[in-house]
């Protein structure tokens, strides 16, 4: 495995992250085979996790916390979210400062944390990024539960302000074979001395067909989720058949290498549930892209 900065934190990650989030945290996934898969990780050099206090229904959270007891988890960087949060099967907002305030002590409970590496503001919009919503954040950095922040959004404009406010050291973008756009931002991004993350890196799994791939409960799930929310990934993705027929590499691994060929990306944030996955997404980690393929990945 290897490791980057993440912009001017001062933290190193390993270029593959784990994402805590999706059927991963989800209650009906079973949590020792959760947790199979974050020792899995771990032995494989990853040292960044990402999850949410709104993923998985609530428990992806409260789960990794509990994977993660009685590891020592000095050497890792653990990322949550805060502004977002589970009510039923809803995902509620709240952007003010007491209740991302209140999140984020929840979320050194839930992960049994004394600090959060990394703080993430979950999707705001750009009314919800008030200067009172920037004081309470540096609040929590000056009193020392919060190692650095962030800001997570799908939404170019939002990412775009981001990077000129001095308050974030840390922006996760959406960025993919499908999303080769999000370039000059990440470019900026990095100018700006802020950390890019890499989040949906294999694009939901949507070059290989993933909503065709049902062998389990949670493909029936992955499936409803492209096809109810994601139809326009869905039908790109297909475009991209060609990467599952390299040969040389898998087609999830030219989606990675794709992604970290970009040395702006501090990180690719994979999310499985599936070991046979875990491994061959950990093994891209050095691999790279002739640039015939490269060429041919932005061109699709
Ligand atoms: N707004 C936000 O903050 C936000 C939003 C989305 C994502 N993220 C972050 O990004 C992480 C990843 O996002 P994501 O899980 O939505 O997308 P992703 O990593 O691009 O794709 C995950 C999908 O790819 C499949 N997959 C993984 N490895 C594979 C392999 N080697 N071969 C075939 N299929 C493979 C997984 O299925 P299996 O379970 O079968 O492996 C799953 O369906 C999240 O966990 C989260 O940390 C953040």
């Amino acid at each position: 495995m290897l490791y980057r900065p993440l912009g001017r934190t001062g933290l190193s990650v390993s270029e593959i992250g784990f994402g805590a989030a999706s059927w991963w945290g989800k209650r009906q996934f079973n949590e020792i085979r959760a947790a199979r898969l974050v020792d899995a990780a771990i032995a494989g050099g990853v040292t960044f996790f990402d999850t949410g206090s709104s993923y998985s229904g609530g428990n992806a959270e409260p789960r990794l916390g509990r994977v993660l007891k009685g590891r020592d988890a000095s050497g890792l960087v653990v990322a949550t979210k805060a502004g977002t949060f589970a009510e039923g099967r809803a995902i509620r907002r709240d952007f003010s400062p007491a209740a991302v305030i209140a999140s984020a002590k929840r979320s050194l409970r839930n992960l049994g944390l004394e600090v959060l590496p990394l703080l993430q503001l979950h999707g705001p919009a750009m009314g919800e990024l008030t200067d009172e919503l920037l004081g309470a954040l540096q609040g929590l950095k000056a009193k020392g539960l919060v190692r650095a922040l962030g800001v997570t959004s799908f939404d170019p404009a939002i990412i775009d302000r981001v990077i000129d406010l001095p308050d974030f050291d840390v922006v996760m973008v959406d960025y993919n074979v499908l999303r080769p756009e999000r370039e000059p931002l990440i470019v900026r991004a990095a100018a700006a001395g802020k950390g890019v993350l890499a989040g949906m890196p294999l694009a939901m799994g949507h070059t290989g067909l993933q909503v065709a791939r049902i062998r389990a409960p949670r493909d029936l799930w992955y499936a409803a989720r492209g096809l109810m929310r994601h139809r326009p990934e869905v039908a790109e993705g297909a475009r991209f058949a060609f990467l599952h027929r390299l040969g040389a590499m898998t087609g999830s691994q030219a989606a990675l290498a794709y992604v970290l060929a970009n040395p702006h990306v501090a990180c690719a944030v994979v999310g499985t549930t599936r070991m046979a996955h875990l491994t061959e997404d950990l093994a891209a980690s050095g691999m790279s892209l002739p640039d015939e393929l490269m060429a041919r990945i932005r061109a699709t």
